[in-house]
């Protein structure tokens, strides 16, 4: 069976968490119910049963990162590569390209969502590598979809049409930060340009998948949270609990 390689974005700084909790450093070192978030996220993902992660560090926390997931780096294979510009999701995937085999899967997470439940759990990723759908997003139905990518599916869960953050959202299903790539990502990647906001999107790569017609959709029934602001930290501690 190929490998499956989670990897994991945790370079971003996080602006809206910057001094909650005297945090002065980069979210994914914040403290949730007192373990830091990337150890939270380590042990949500171990517990979906994955092994194999490559985790994406911004160059001035990269030690420190290192630091606090060495015990856990002592039963799984974790590796490091550094995003050393801040220049979006997709960017930041790419820095694992070295580390992905052509006929890897990927699992690609953003280091700050949590899921109730493994969306996962009903994916075969067997038949998955010998099918033609290469790339899954997971979706959930949200009152202020603007704020995230918004996809577009029919009704075979095919997805139709991806955008980020738009400001005349055409449905409400949000895209989680949780995504399933064929290795092709890495080299799909080299084809993005930066987006309006100087940033290579992840919902670019995501219609590059849509164009070949190789982008299907789950959707949600457990909560998710994207553990961007003070608010949702504390509303992640409790889910957790
Ligand atoms: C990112 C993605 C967006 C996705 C969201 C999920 O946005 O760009 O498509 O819906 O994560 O958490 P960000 O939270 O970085 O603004």
């Amino acid at each position: 069976m190929n490998a499956i390689k989670c990897i994991i974005a945790a370079g971003g700084l996080g602006t809206r968490l910057q001094g909650f909790r005297g945090n002065e450093s980069t979210k994914i070192l914040l403290k949730v119910n007192s373990k830091p978030m990337i150890v939270q996220q380590l042990e949500q993902l171990i517990s979906w049963g994955l092994e194999e992660f490559i985790i994406i560090t911004n160059p001035s926390f990269d030690s420190l990162i290192k630091h606090e997931t060495s015990e856990m780096s002592k039963k799984y294979s974790i590796e490091f590569a550094i995003q050393s510009e801040q220049l979006g999701i997709s960017h930041a995937l790419k820095q694992a390209k070295s580390k992905v085999n052509h006929d890897d899967q990927v699992v690609f997470v953003l280091g700050d969502n949590f899921f109730g439940i493994n969306p996962m759990q009903n994916i075969n990723f067997e038949e998955l590598v010998n099918s033609n759908k290469n790339s899954i997003i997971f979706t959930k139905e949200v009152p202020n979809p603007e704020e995230f990518g918004v996809a577009i599916t029919d009704l075979n869960n095919k997805v139709i049409q991806i955008e980020e953050k738009p400001k005349n959202p055409k449905s409400n299903n949000a895209v989680v930060g949780l995504y399933i790539f064929d290795a092709t990502c890495m080299e799909k990647i080299d084809e993005l340009k930066p987006s309006n906001r100087g940033e290579y999107e992840i919902t670019d790569l995501i219609n590059l998948y849509i164009d070949e017609d190789r982008c299907t959709s789950v959707s949600l029934n457990s909560w998710w949270i994207d553990a961007g602001t003070p608010e949702r930290i504390l509303d992640l501690e409790e889910k957790l609990l």
